[in-house]
């Protein structure tokens, strides 16, 4: 049983040729709302390749709450342990899709509301899962609890530190695996050279987009090529990297073979619009990896 404790967004995604610089009005080409989050997205990850997922966040009393929880529901995902604000609203990410990448504006509403005495209540779920996936799109005291409780029971937990500006030492220390992309990376660590891997051998994953991922095994710094793909959208990218390492890591792979597995689902998310849409089951990744061998 794989728990994640994170974010759930609406997603609003605004298709245009360009950017708007500051103070400009521009026409748009499309506009769709997709479920998000990064919470969420980790966790429809882990569930499409056969996972048994918990999911543990907040939403609000409203609408867009109501449909990510039928949406989690719809992928098998146990909703018991979310939490229904009557004061805040869901959260939202306003996204720009423009010259081939993303821009996002998170407005995290009631994912602020998951605190940490929510979580002591769910401790007995913690405590049974084979791993535990969290981000940092919920309050920071949060997850250093959830850290703590895995910690007293050694369940092994995943941290993406993503967004990283939330990133503590105590997180980084407290947690299995954490996968940070090159930026955040940067952010947190004040660089990504070899240097930065060997202090975190076998726990530091950092992802590199089309190329990747890279981290050190105690003797050698690890490349792992990505798979060929043709991208639609990147959003979603690193959350069905993060989502398909917890499921193969729980399933008993190796960090290598994780990481190979967690590239190729990520590949195929990014074929199809919308941060879920095009993450694959486990039948797709198997046929991606016989593929790009
Ligand atoms: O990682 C992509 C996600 O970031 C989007 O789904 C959006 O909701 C933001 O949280």
């Amino acid at each position: 049983m794989i728990t994640v404790v994170g974010s759930l967004n609406m997603d609003l995604v605004v298709e245009a040729v360009k950017r708007p610089v500051q103070g400009e009005t521009l026409l748009g080409t499309s506009f769709s709302t997709f479920p998000g989050g990064k919470g969420s997205n980790q966790a429809v990850a882990a569930a499409r390749l056969g996972g048994n997922v918990n999911f543990v966040g907040s939403v609000g009393l409203d609408s867009f709450g109501k449909e990510l929880q039928d949406h989690l529901i719809k992928e098998g995902i146990r909703i018991d342990y979310i939490n229904v604000d009557s004061v805040q609203l869901t959260g939202v990410a306003n996204i720009i899709l423009a010259e081939g990448d993303n821009s996002i504006i998170v407005v995290p509403g009631a994912n602020f509301s998951l605190s940490p005495s929510h979580v002591q209540k769910v401790n007995e779920v913690l405590s049974k899962s084979k791993m535990v996936i969290i981000q940092l799109e919920i309050l920071p005291e949060t997850v250093e609890r959830v850290l703590e409780l895995c910690q007293e029971h050694k369940v092994p937990v995943l941290l993406n530190p993503a967004p990283a500006a939330s990133c503590t030492k105590k997180m980084i220390d407290m947690a299995t695996y954490v996968t940070p992309n090159e930026t955040e990376c940067v952010e947190i660590f004040g660089g990504y050279s070899d240097e930065i891997l060997k202090k975190y051998p076998n726990k530091l994953i950092v992802t590199l987009g089309e190329t990747g991922a890279a981290y050190y095994d105690g003797a050698e710094i690890v490349q792992v090529s990505g798979c060929k793909t043709s991208v639609v959208d990147t959003t979603g990218a690193g959350d069905t990297f993060n989502g398909a390492f917890g499921f193969a890591i729980s399933g008993g792979y190796a960090i290598k073979e994780a990481v190979q597995f967690a590239n190729a689902a990520a590949s195929l998310s990014v074929e199809k619009l919308g941060a879920q849409q095009g993450m694959p089951s486990l039948a797709d990744v198997k046929r991606r990896l016989a593929n790009s061998n």
